[in-house]
């Protein structure tokens, strides 16, 4: 009996933490606007909420993703985020935004967002989207890549923290919008994180790391890996 009644409780507490887990976690009150002000000491989620009874219509507004970004760099492709740190409101809700322009043959490079998973609908051009998986136990599943062509109306999701890319195949200009699960979601964009890091990662690390000669690594670290997002 008492053991019955001890599986019983674990099967309830697996059931409540996996239905926990399954959700958003709680904003903990309807808004906590940030305030943009490093030096203040109490921090929720980073920022501080400003005085609830100052916060207008405006703490909740961005304008401007009407506009492209500039794709005049080596990549081909513009950002724009609108995270917690555009939009202030966002503080808390566990949600952002980004617009992202492609010239033609413009590539957003791989990269990962550490703490969102992204949904992206195509809004113009068409892209050759995909991710690849981590390293689970099931050997069938190691970094396998999941690829798509997209088009107008097309959407695609790429699952929170893995290694993703979008480039543009077509000849004209591509826009996408792109929703995150996270107020910050982070960017680790895969080349320039692993050589262009200041100061440089050994080339006796990289060298071993990627099975290639000293000169490759050399070569690869002499070069300027510029940004597409701000
Ligand atoms: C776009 O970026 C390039 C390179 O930084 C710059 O030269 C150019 O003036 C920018 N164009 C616009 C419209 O801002
Ligand atoms: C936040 O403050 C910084 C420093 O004063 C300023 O550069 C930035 O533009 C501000 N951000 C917004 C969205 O107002």
């Amino acid at each position: 009996m008492a053991i019955r009644l001890i599986v019983a409780a674990f099967a309830m507490v697996a059931l409540v933490s996996s239905l926990a887990y399954a959700s958003d976690p709680s904003p903990l009150q309807d808004f906590c606007v940030a305030v943009n002000d490093s030096k203040a000491s109490v921090f929720v989620n980073g920022k501080i909420c400003k005085n609830p009874n100052m916060v207008t219509a405006d703490d909740f507004f961005f304008s401007g993703l009407n506009k492209p970004g500039n794709t005049s760099n080596a990549l081909g492709s513009r950002v724009t985020p609108v995270t917690v740190n555009q939009l202030f409101g966002l503080n808390t809700l566990g949600i952002s935004l980004a617009r992202i322009d492609f010239a033609p043959y413009g590539l957003n490079p791989p990269h990962t967002h550490p703490r969102a998973t992204e949904i992206i609908v195509v809004v113009e051009g068409t892209l050759y989207v995909g991710f690849v998986t981590s390293n689970p136990a099931d050997p069938n599943m190691k970094n396998k890549l999941f690829t798509k062509t997209l088009y107008p109306g097309d959407v695609f999701v790429f699952p929170e923290g893995l290694i993703h890319f979008q480039f543009n195949v077509g000849k004209s200009n591509a826009v996408a919008f792109a929703g995150l699960s996270s107020q910050n979601p982070g960017v680790i964009t895969i080349a320039s994180a692993v050589f262009g890091s200041k100061p440089p990662i050994s080339a006796d690390v990289l060298t071993r790391a990627f099975q290639v000669d000293k000169n490759v690594i050399k070569y690869l670290q002499g070069q300027f890996w510029g940004d597409n997002n701000y």
